[in-house]
């Protein structure tokens, strides 16, 4: 079964919609395999968002990241990473469609609510920085 990690920001726990984004997902036919409240460090913010570091945002985005606790979860279903791509939106809230989790509650651009992997390989690469494989319940 495919997986893939989500990751509620900052900006989303800071209003206090983790349970509506888990519950949005969960709503879409996706199963909440594994689950977890963390306060990530920079050494975590550096391997998960290691793609960026020579992005100019890639300070911020860390910053950003390790400044309150977040919760992370993984999801499983078939196709489950583009699924939960579409139901997020575009990456920029003010691009992301209607009806998306990102359109709805994202702020901008970093300030965008959620994280989600953006391929199956690349989300067995995440789940494994935040997950030991007992943690996960297929
Ligand atoms: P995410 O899906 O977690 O992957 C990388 C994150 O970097 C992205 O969501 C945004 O939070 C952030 N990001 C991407 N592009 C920009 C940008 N141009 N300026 C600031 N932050 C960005």
């Amino acid at each position: 079964m495919e997986r893939s990690l989500v990751l509620v920001k900052p900006d989303a726990m800071e209003r206090g919609l983790a349970g509506a984004i888990l519950a949005r997902l969960q709503g879409d036919g996706l199963k909440l395999t594994a689950l977890r409240m963390l306060h990530m460090d920079m050494a975590l913010a550096g391997r998960h968002y290691a793609i960026h570091k020579d992005k100019p945002f890639f300070k911020d985005l860390v910053d950003y990241i390790t400044s309150m606790p977040i919760v992370a979860a993984v999801f499983s279903g078939e196709g489950a990473v583009e699924r939960i791509r579409k139901a997020m939106g575009a990456t920029d809230p003010a691009r992301a469609a209607p009806g998306t989790i990102r359109q709805q509650y994202g702020l901008d651009i970093q300030r965008n609510s959620t994280h989600a992997s953006d391929s199956p390989e690349n989300a067995e690469k995440e789940i494994a920085i935040f997950f030991k494989k007992g943690e996960i319940f297929e």
